[in-house]
């Protein structure tokens, strides 16, 4: 057998005098999907940073797949290409892109074309033989949802993805399924030939690192779990704005929605992180059992009362005069599609009974902001004179994930000067400031944590058919509702008036991030 060409810079090397923790054997990756738009923004931007900062392992490899016409040649420049524009690095380094760019190949086929499997696995042995991959391989499917299914069982068909030397993982994007039917289906397909913590389901939320830190700060302070339950905390609101419209994913997102294309994944990872129970352990299964417990409790949602639904129309956001959702390219002048989300919910388990969660999500609202926050009761007696306290607020704690990454409590202080008066002032805690490093993209993390066989981030099973089930709920209880009078909010809001009111009628109040 040849002797593995070692490519420099992915050695698993000494840096600043440490050993990484965290190396990966030797492996190839296939990207089905591979001349697509995730393989290009994400996948090959973050494959060039693990490279970068040394975490990718030798000989690592990558086989594109797709069926579009490219010579290996053209395919690597592309993929150069793609890694100069949307690398968080910059400028690119030369040596380093070379060293990964040299274990690249590219197998053109159709996802269903039996024949094309024959010649990905001759080329996953040459890579064996060739650069010492030992039969450990990821399958990363980022293609369309449609080839899930037929791309799995073409690989179990072919043999390829059977146990034997080395590893098999495959990682599926979103969206995993359309409802609760699709997405048991597409995991009793997966189950075929994969088992389950063979399998990573990707949301990319939990791989960035304020979503981490959530459980950092809950699970290694002593003084914030105590008082985070329904004792200590008037409600919860989690928020994933957007600022942004739909960009041109009209055909995707007339299918999805906001409650498809955000609510089912990212806002039910957000909510069962903030509402868990500590795992006995930071594995794979105690943490996703603690979060699929939470799932579980979640009250049955009154679709009529808690759940409002909006859609954008014309507007202005950031200075500039944006068209409405049903404008968009390939978007119905008549579509009820949904581009907004809030959904009240309850929790029934000891820590939060009676705890209102308010949750919402949409597009074309007036800032980026995504955050989690725990609003708690106000203090039972003020003895200060009633002009003292009128500016006060309620304590906050704000988890912000994105922007502005960190975290704030909100507190009461005295304003200094010869007179009692308080005011709320924010105790803050900043990424950028504190660590004086570039967090790294979440596919970083989930393409390094997949190769290192750690699912810890990754949705399992139940967690992604549970999220479902609400889903279809909410589904169920739309379709029985007159059609939506869309649009409701104009671009550059907050949202319809009604998801004021449900808050409102609470005695509470929205945060504008
Ligand atoms: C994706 C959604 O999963 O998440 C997009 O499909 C959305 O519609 C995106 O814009 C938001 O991700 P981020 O990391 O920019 O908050």
């Amino acid at each position: 057998m040849a002797q593995a060409a070692t490519p420099t810079i992915t050695q698993n090397i000494l840096r600043d005098g440490l050993i990484l923790p965290r190396t990966p054997d030797p492996a190839a990756m296939v990207i089905f999907g591979a001349s697509g738009d995730l393989t290009a923004r994400k996948l090959m931007p973050a494959l060039y940073n693990l490279a970068l900062n040394r975490y990718l392992p030798s000989g690592f490899s990558v086989i594109g797949v797709a069926d579009t016409a490219l010579t290996e040649d053209e395919f690597r420049a592309h993929m150069e290409q793609a890694v100069q524009k949307f690398s968080r690095s910059q400028p690119v380094d030369r040596a380093v892109w070379q060293s990964l760019a040299e274990g690249i190949s590219y197998v053109r086929m159709p996802f269903d074309d039996a024949a094309g499997y024959g010649r990905l696995a001759a080329e996953l042995d040459r890579l064996d033989r060739e650069r010492g991959t030992n039969g450990n391989r990821v399958f990363y499917l980022a293609t369309a949802p449609q080839f899930f299914s037929v791309i799995i069982d073409r690989l179990g068909a072919a043999g390829i993805a059977k146990a034997g030397e080395g590893w098999k993982r495959v990682v599926i994007e979103k969206p995993f399924g359309n409802d609760l039917k699709s997405a048991q289906a597409l995991n009793q397909a997966i189950h075929a030939v994969f088992a389950e913590p063979q399998i990573y389901r990707i949301d990319h939320y939990l791989g960035k690192e304020t979503v981490q830190n959530v459980l950092v700060f809950r699970f290694a302070n002593g003084i914030f779990e105590p008082i985070w339950n329904r004792r200590y905390v008037d409600h919860v609101q989690i928020t994933v704005a957007e600022d942004i419209g739909i960009e041109r994913r009209g055909k995707y997102y007339e299918s999805s929605g906001a409650l498809r294309d955000i609510f089912q994944n990212h806002l039910m990872q957000l909510l069962s992180i903030a509402a868990m129970e500590a795992p006995p352990n930071f594995d794979a299964d105690s943490v996703r059992d603690e979060k699929v417990k939470v799932l579980k409790s979640i009250h049955p949602i009154d679709v009529a009362n808690d759940v409002v639904r909006g859609q954008y129309g014309p507007g202005w956001v950031g200075g500039q005069q944006v068209p409405g959702y049903r404008q968009e390219v390939n978007v119905s002048p008549a579509s009820t599609t949904e581009t907004f989300v809030a959904v009240r919910l309850k929790i029934d388990n000891w820590r939060w009974a009676d705890t209102p969660f308010y949750l919402r999500t949409g597009k074309r609202l007036p800032s980026r902001a995504s955050e989690i926050a725990i609003q708690f009761k106000n203090p039972p007696h003020l003895p200060f004179a009633k002009t003292a306290v009128q500016e006060l607020t309620p304590n906050v704690l704000v988890m912000r994930i994105q922007p502005h990454e960190g975290a704030s409590l909100k507190i009461a202080a005295k304003i200094p000067g010869p007179v009692m008066r308080l005011r709320t002032v924010n105790m803050d805690f900043f990424y950028g400031s504190s660590f004086m490093v570039e967090s790294p993209d979440a596919y970083e993390r989930l393409v390094l944590d997949c190769m290192l066989g750690d699912a810890t981030l990754f949705a399992r099973e139940d967690e992604v058919e549970r999220a479902w089930g609400l889903v279809d709920r909410i589904e169920a209880g739309w379709a029985s509702q007159p059609p939506p009078a869309f649009p409701n909010y104009a671009a550059g809001t907050w949202g319809p008036p009604e998801v004021d009111a449900l808050i409102e009628r609470d005695g509470r109040r929205w945060r504008r991030p």
